[in-house]
């Protein structure tokens, strides 16, 4: 089964790195085999904590060479979309759960000539994307309830994954479907089967004591096992 599972598009997410030192992070990321930067943006109103903002985001797209992949999990995304996207955002994606216009949000972030991403957070349906699903680069599926690194992986979202990968197929829609939290060595390859095509990994790389041999390992799943969630 191991050599079906392909190998996914590694995003580390810079929430769990070592704050004083972020150049050092950014440096480590486009230097190892990941393939994006990950940034979570909390406004303390949408999420229950507030992390950075706009200034970290444009100091490390300054430097940044790989692509950075802005996750908002802000209220009102629609104003600050188009300085995240001056700041070197690749991919900005906004939640589901905070747009009461999600198709104009997405519109506006394709304007600006940036990948547009939804997340959906675990709760949240994914038929709901359904009317969507089309206009978008991606999809963002929360594994833990947004605010927080280093949670524990909601085992359900693999049948949200698997769901999600079929609408895709009906509709013939050509999203990456991403999975965010909880994430690590020991589920990596369970969660590819279900059919995501981007892990993000916070605390498990970042966490780890060896960061760079962390993303090696992640990136190269057929070494891993696929039971243990
Ligand atoms: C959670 C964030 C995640 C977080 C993941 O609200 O969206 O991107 O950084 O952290 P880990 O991998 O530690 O669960
Ligand atoms: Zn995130």
């Amino acid at each position: 089964m191991n050599d079906m599972i392909k190998e996914p598009l590694l995003a580390p997410s810079l929430l769990a790195a070592d704050f004083l030192h972020l150049n050092k992070a950014v440096k480590l990321i486009d230097e190892s085999e990941a393939d994006w930067l990950h940034m979570d943006v909390m406004d303390g109103r949408f999420v229950p904590n507030i992390s950075f903002g706009m200034m970290v985001v444009e100091q490390v797209g300054k430097v940044l060479e790989k692509p950075m992949d802005v996750h908002l999990m802000i209220e009102e995304p629609e104003k600050y979309v188009t300085q995240f996207a001056k700041a070197g955002a690749d991919t900005i994606t906004v939640h589901y759960e905070a747009c009461p216009h999600l198709h104009r949000n997405i519109q506006q972030i394709k304007d600006l000539g940036v990948k547009a991403g939804v997340a959906i957070n675990p709760h949240t349906p994914v038929a709901l994307l359904e009317p969507v699903i089309e206009d978008l680069d991606l999809v963002l599926v929360m594994s833990v309830n947004p605010g927080f690194g280093g949670q524990k992986f909601i085992f359900e979202t693999l049948y949200k994954i698997r769901q999600l990968r079929q609408i895709m197929q009906d509709r013939n829609a050509k999203a990456l479907i991403e999975v965010d939290g909880g994430v690590g060595l020991q589920n990596a390859a369970k969660i590819m089967e279900a059919g995501a095509d981007v892990l993000v990994a916070g605390s498990s790389v970042f966490g780890s004591e060896d960061p760079m041999e962390t993303i090696k390992k992640l990136k190269s799943l057929g070494n891993l096992p696929v039971y243990e969630v």
